[in-house]
């Protein structure tokens, strides 16, 4: 059979071309044009094709799919319940964050419960996997391993041991025959990607893809990976410290910005029952900069301190940097807190950290910022035992967050006794042991930490 000849389509417009080019011919724009197969039906028998059978919704036999349980809490906890037959879930992260480990981990647990399962790593030979499984005591387990990189083989493989769940460790090392360029190119890596989601479809088997990241922090290749997956998840902390942190940015079959937590061990990933106290930092008493945020992920509440240091600036331009934070939010916050509280921060630096390497997106995290920051430039500690959250608005209004009580509780469980909230999360009836501030404005806020 000949082989397929190559073509070109600008990731942009979808716009095809013959040869490569730095720009796309029909959309103009700039190095979008990625090397693809070219489409091998005959177009000729298009007006002689049936039609498609076409189902009634209410005919269609759709049962709640039975999950997998992986045997690792912290991850079934991110994946909604386990794993869905046929899915296919991506995980991506920084090198060396754990994500072989967290795979071989779940795979083998897979595997002692009864699953087939097959570990194809393109990374690691089978002896450096064997070597890892004794590190982790899990050299009993009847897992099935591979070292292949080549797609063509894989996908033979897993036709013929038809496993319940496989593994792709990673992506980025797989190459199909049929493309001319590199592995790791977005040309393979979306071709392989597509190639191997079909299989599982088909088969209802559980498909595992390990995804790199850019520099910027991005899954690398093509977006379509992400959008042809079923799951995407990201393991986020810093290397630096031994906690990791697994969050599902895209879920079909569960709730997505669940996190699950875990810390690395000599025996691999643990997972943390309750992290509530893991990112608060261990002071001997209150000093000035900290604040405590009740932060909610997915269904879980978590008790994250926020640190802000503000100090003179010595440039003409001052600094505003935020680490696990959004970095425009505070420059926003800042323009608020001197609008709308008299706060002014126009000559000082402002650095601004989320303790353990936890990643906040959410704006209730605005309250506990500015009092940080507030705090750190007054060099008043904030009032012991102290926890904060709200999303503070343009206009310097203190809004309201979701699932307000549950956070509250969180916070009385663990044995804080005040916190400024908004007004709207007021609780009716009082939370034992835990005095709330209800606020309105940013410079209620402001007024009721200073003692
Ligand atoms: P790995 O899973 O290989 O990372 P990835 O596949 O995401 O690149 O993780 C390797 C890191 O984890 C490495 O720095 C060593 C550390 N590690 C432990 O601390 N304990 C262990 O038991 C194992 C297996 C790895
Ligand atoms: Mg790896």
């Amino acid at each position: 059979m000949a082989r397929p000849r190559p073509t070109h389509v600008c990731t942009e417009c979808g716009g095809e071309s013959p040869k490569w080019q730095g720009q796309c011919p029909h959309c103009n724009a700039w190095n979008s044009l990625v090397e693809t197969v070219a489409d091998k039906t005959p177009a000729r028998y298009a007006g002689l094709a049936e039609a498609s059978r076409v189902a009634k919704l209410a005919d269609v036999d759709a049962q709640e799919a039975p999950r997998r349980p992986t045997g690792i809490a912290e991850l079934d906890r991110v994946l909604g319940g386990g794993l869905v037959r046929g899915a296919v879930v991506l995980i991506g992260g920084d090198p060396g964050i754990g994500k072989s480990t967290l795979l071989l981990q779940a795979t083998a647990a897979l595997a002692q419960s009864g699953a087939k399962t097959l570990y194809t790593s393109g990374e690691e030979s089978a002896q450096q996997i064997a070597l890892r499984a004794r590190r982790l005591a899990l050299e009993a387990a009847p897992l099935e391993l591979l070292a292949e990189i080549q797609l063509e083989r894989i996908l033979a493989t897993l036709e013929a041991s038809r496993p319940d769940v496989a593994v792709v460790d990673s992506i980025q090392t797989v190459y199909s025959e049929a493309l001319t360029s590199a592995p790791g190119s977005v040309a393979q890596v979306r071709e392989c990607a597509a190639q191997l989601v079909r299989f599982a479809k088909a088969r209802g088997t559980v498909l595992l893809l390990v995804g790199h990241v850019t520099k910027e922090g991005a899954l690398a290749g093509p977006r379509v990976l992400e959008h042809i997956v079923d799951c995407v998840l990201y393991f986020e902390g810093d290397t630096h410290s031994s906690f990791r942190m697994v969050r599902a940015i895209k879920n079909r079959f569960g709730a997505v910005n669940e996190l699950g937590v875990f810390a690395m061990t000599d025996r691999g990933l643990r997972g943390v029952g309750n992290p509530s106290a893991m990112f608060l930092s261990q002071h001997g008493e209150p000093v000035p900069g900290a604040c405590v945020l009740v932060t909610q992920e997915g269904t879980r509440p978590l008790l994250v301190e926020v640190q802000a240091l503000v100090d003179t600036a010595h440039a003409p331009n001052a600094r505003r940097l935020s680490v696990g934070l959004e970095q425009n939010r505070l420059a926003m916050l800042l323009a608020v807190l001197h609008r709308h509280a008299g706060v002014a921060c126009f000559d000082q630096d402002v650095f601004v950290n989320a303790v353990g390497g936890v990643k906040i997106d959410e704006p209730a995290a605005d309250l506990a910022v500015l009092l940080a920051i507030v705090s750190s430039l007054r060099n008043r500690a904030l009032p012991d035992k102290l926890v904060v959250f709200g999303e503070v608005g343009l206009a310097g209004e203190v809004r309201a967050v979701q699932r307000g009580q549950e956070r509250l509780r969180e916070a009385a469980k663990l044995g804080f006794t005040r916190a400024v909230i908004p007004r709207a999360n007021a609780p009716k009836t009082p939370i034992a042991g835990l005095e709330v501030v209800a606020v309105e404005r940013i410079g209620d806020a402001v007024a009721a930490v200073r003692e």
